[in-house]
Formats: structure tokens, C-alpha cells, sequence
């Protein structure tokens, strides 16, 4: 089934100057970009996004590491692209992810670690409409 996953390069992504390489592998993978923008959160807005994750104790710095600096929240679609995605980001703690994926290559820590993205089909509808309004999604690739 045709699936679409909400992918965040997260501020140290941006900062490493890695946003190029990133999406490169994203194509390379076959994931077609439907939506994507440059945005800067203000820390009500990151706390908002990651509010499922308010209660742990991360979250402070979770929201003010998502704060920090430019992001790129994109929407990408494909053939079984949330679990797909995930294998190409790999585990959250880079130290556990496989070799070659994203976060083993270029992430620093479990924090820092390079991209988000969405974990189940219902997530993914609320963090690309969190992002993305429709007029703003690309329908037909052409
Ligand atoms: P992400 O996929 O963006 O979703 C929630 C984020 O919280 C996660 O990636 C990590 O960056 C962060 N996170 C999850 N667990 C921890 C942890 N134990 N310590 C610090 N940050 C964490």
C-alpha cells in the first residue's frame, strides 16, 4: 500500500550541512518528496508536536534541541514508506542503529540524532497535517 510518513531533518542535520546527502539517500530509496519546507519551531511549537512525549524526562531537552536552529519537515511517499523510512533511519540511539543507516552514519546521540519520522499510520496522519495543509502536498508527481 501507498503510504506517506512525515520526516523531520532535525537541527543538527541542517547545522552538519547534511541536508543534501540526506535527501539524496531519501530518493535513492525511493521515496518520492510530496511536501517539504524549511521552518524554524518556536519551543511552543516543538513541546506541541512532541507533547505524547511531555511526562518523560528528555522532554525539556528534547523541545529546546528541536528549537535550536532551522528544521525540514518534509512529507515523503512510497510503497510501505513508514516502516520502510524507518529502516533506512535506523534505531533512535545511534549507537544501536544498524550499519548504513542514517542515524548510525551521522548522528551523535540519541537526541541529536539527525531525524524524526513517523512511527505508525495514525501518526503520520497527525504529523503531516501538524505540518502540511493539503494545498501544500503535491498530488500528482507527473
Ligand atoms: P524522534 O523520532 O524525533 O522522536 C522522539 C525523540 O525523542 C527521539 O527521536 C529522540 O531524539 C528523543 N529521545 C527518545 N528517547 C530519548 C532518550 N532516552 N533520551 C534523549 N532523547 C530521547
Amino acid at each position: 500500500m501507498v503510504q506517506r510518513t512525515l520526516a523531520i531533518l532535525k537541527p543538527d542535520c541542517v547545522r552538519k550541512n547534511l541536508i543534501g546527502k540526506v535527501i539524496k539517500r531519501f530518493e535513492a530509496e525511493g521515496f518520492k518528496i510530496i511536501g517539504m519546507k524549511l521552518v524554524k519551531l518556536d519551543s511552543n511549537t516543538a513541546g506541541e508536536f512532541y507533547a505524547v512525549h511531555k511526562d518523560k524526562p528528555f522532554f525539556y531537552d528534547l523541545v529546546s534541541f528541536m528549537s535550536s536552529g532551522p528544521c525540514v519537515p518534509m512529507v515523503l511517499e512510497k510503497e510501505n514508506a513508514i516502516e520502510d523510512y524507518r529502516k533506512v533511519i535506523g534505531a533512535t540511539d545511534p549507537g544501536k542503529a544498524d550499519e548504513g543507516t542514517i542515524r548510525k552514519m551521522y548522528a551523535d546521540s540519541k537526541e541529536q540524532n539527525m531525524v524524526h519520522g513517523s512511527d505508525a499510520p495514525d501518526t503520520a496522519e497527525y504529523e503531516i497535517k501538524y505540518f502540511f495543509s493539503s494545498k501544500e502536498l503535491v498530488e500528482n508527481m507527473g
